[in-house]
């Protein structure tokens, strides 16, 4: 969840930190630490806080020279978010110092022994108690740093990233990883060392990621060599060429990145389908599912995992595949699925739908579905994730990093990859009429020009939000497909404004949360014509005898629906399978600006992170 950096090499390190810290906070931002080693001693600055406080902390309290350093942004897993829990942490020595992602779930026991033994701790983190077991194998059996971090890893039980020096050998910094990622920059001699490669792009393209289970010894002047952390096998580094540009992850003149990257949607799903839809000759190409047809063609079922807003994209595709395909789909959150010893065949097809390629939960899905036998596919935007590597095969979505911790751009590129793959499906089983077929493709093609459309909502958007910004709830109703927009609808709202808010399947409203209704409670219902409009608009009626105050997403030129809606908002018109694409727009910008005027932290809402490795 959190940011890890490290640098060693020529240049000063902290800048190089800070810079990376502040790119990686969207991870984890209720405190930030880090540690310099100045040629003598290791100075070591925290705080709670943002990477900005630790900014203004350290340069005016520790000296900021030397080439080698390590620095954290920290999503609290055990101990408050305080200055003394925030990373790096000492070993009681003072000589070792270590910055961490995840949870080392047996830190109790092996703590109560260290301390048996005299150790003692300042912090109540689980990381604190890994340095000290380093420290203690280290001096025990008189081995090397890295031997010892191999040691003290084999004992424990949990996921991490890690990455340590010792002060009295600061040519090196030995890093590991089992869950979490960790990326290794390589320069002309200096190593760049975070979660993700956003901290060095601007210094090198070259990068190496770890894969689960090892380690590697990253020293000046030599090159990387990786080992296994269980048996000591050497593993040979893949040395990636990446593609992210610097542009990519900064802002672009908008206020926010969740603003960016919801502006950023037409190009995004564009980006998407291009060099796979080609609808003027009716194809559509996408080498995960053409080299591996049959898999699909022959499944029982599907089963779609995954977490948040990506399993809401999930519940779209069950629509899809199973309108347009005829292929039964089971949609599941990851961390049930992987906790309930599903039923699960060979002739199943697990797809694990991911924005980071990192969620714990459903990496862990994966594993137990491989486990079983199933063949299993992946949707993620980053590319050369944990998940993008442990899945048989998979499809990007190209949305470009998605910086924002309100996932926007990712869903509808998430839906667009999966509207592909279901069309690709039903055209090869001929569930699909020639002409459907074409017609869908078309009109996939010109989603990007819809969504241009949908978002010049906006201002109106912005005047309804200043209408309702200060509601403690708001009701969220769909129908068909758009009853899972209006789930992420509701989600979207709560992560970032606080407001609690419900989507329901607006025929559910019967069965309990009509009660909710009175003049006080926005009910925001997505309406538009193709989908089960009549029975949509009875139950607007249900929601405006109870004085319920209706904000309807409907379709351009619609008459019925804004006789009765205190607001409308319209969306292009579009096939009523491809309009979660775009009714889930007005909604992303309803819940940016309502955040926004009640002054709450956009891109990082408290207590959440971007990318979430720990289950
Ligand atoms: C979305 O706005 C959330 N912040 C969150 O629900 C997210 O979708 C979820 O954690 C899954 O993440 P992933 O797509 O990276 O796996
Ligand atoms: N478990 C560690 C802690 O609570 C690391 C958390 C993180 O990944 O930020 O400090």
């Amino acid at each position: 969840m959190c940011g890890i950096v490290g640098y060693i090499g020529h240049r000063d390190a902290y800048p190089i930190i800070i810079k990376g810290l502040q790119r990686l906070e969207y991870r984890g931002y209720d405190s930030a630490g880090i540690a310099l080693y100045d040629g003598e001693n290791t100075h070591l600055s925290k705080t709670k806080g943002k990477v900005d406080d630790l900014k203004q902390k350290t340069e005016s309290s520790i000296s900021i020279s030397g080439k080698l350093g390590l620095g954290h942004t920290r999503w609290a897993t055990h101990g408050v978010p305080n200055d003394v829990n925030s990373h790096p942490h000492f070993s009681n020595s003072g000589d070792l110092v270590i910055i961490h992602n995840g949870i080392i779930e047996n830190y109790d026991s092996i703590k109560q022994a260290l301390i048996k033994r005299g150790y003692t701790f300042e912090s109540d983190t689980d990381t604190e108690v890994l340095v000290n077991l380093i420290e203690e194998v280290k001096n025990k059996e008189g081995v090397k740093l890295g031997k010892a971090v191999q040691i003290a890893l084999n004992q424990v039980v949990g996921a991490y990233a890690i990455a340590v020096f010792d002060k009295n050998k600061p040519d090196e910094i030995v890093v590991a990883k089992l869950g979490s990622p960790l990326a290794i920059g390589i320069g002309e001699n200096e190593y760049f060392i975070a979660s993700d490669a956003s901290p060095f792009i601007e210094y090198t393209n070259n990068a190496i990621y770890l894969e689960d289970e090892e380690m590697a010894i990253v020293r000046i002047g030599k090159e990387i060599k990786l080992r296994k952390i269980k048996d000591d096998a050497i593993a040979y580094p893949n040395i990636l060429e990446l593609q992210l540009n610097l542009e990519e992850i900064e802002k672009g003149g908008y206020e926010h990145f969740m603003l960016k990257e919801i502006y950023e949607q037409p190009r995004a799903i564009l980006d998407t389908y291009r060099g796979r839809l080609l609808a003027d000759k009716g194809i559509i190409r996408m080498a995960g599912i053409d080299q591996n047809l049959e898999k699909f063609l022959n499944a029982n079922r599907i089963i779609i995992v995954a977490c948040g807003t990506s399993w809401h994209a999930g519940l779209v595709a069950e629509y899809i595949f199973e309108d347009l395909a005829r292929i039964p789909v089971e949609v599941e959150y990851a961390s049930e699925f992987r906790y309930r010893n599903p039923v699960i065949t060979e002739k199943d097809v697990l797809i694990a739908i991911s924005q980071s390629g990192e969620t714990a939960d459903t990496l862990a899905a994966i594993k137990l579905a491989k486990e079983k036998g199933a063949f299993v596919f992946g949707v993620c935007n980053v590319v050369g994730s944990s998940i993008a590597r442990e899945t048989d095969a998979g499809a990007y979505t190209h949305a470009g990093p998605e910086i924002g911790v309100a996932s926007t751009k990712a869903f509808t590129t998430q839906i667009t990859v999966l509207t592909l793959i279901a069309l690709k499906l039903a055209h090869e089983k001929g569930t699909l009429s020639q002409s459907k077929y074409h017609e869908y493709l078309a009109e996939l093609e010109s989603v990007p020009s819809k969504v241009e459309k949908a978002l010049l909502s906006n201002p109106i958007v912005e005047e309804i939000s200043n209408i309702y910004k200060d509601s403690p709830n708001c009701l969220y109703l769909g129908r068909g497909y758009n009853f899972p927009v209006a789930l992420e609808g509701a989600l979207k709202l709560k992560e970032i404004s606080y407001i609690h808010a419900e989507g329901y399947p607006a025929a559910e409203m019967k069965h309990g949360p009509i009660a909710l209704i009175d003049e006080q409670m926005p009910v925001v219902v997505i309406a538009t014509r193709k989908g089960h409009y009549e029975k949509v608009v009875s139950n607007i009626q249900e929601i405006k005898s109870r004085k319920g105050r209706i904000i309807a997403i409907v379709t351009e030129g619609d008459v019925s629906v804004r006789e009765l809606a205190d607001h409308v908002i319209e969306v292009p018109e579009t096939s009523e399978s491809l309009s979660p694409l775009l009714t889930t727009i007005p909604l992303q910008l309803l819940s940016y600006h309502i955040a926004v005027m009640r002054g709450c932290n956009v891109d990082q809402p408290r207590n959440l992170a971007k990318s979430v490795t720990v289950e």
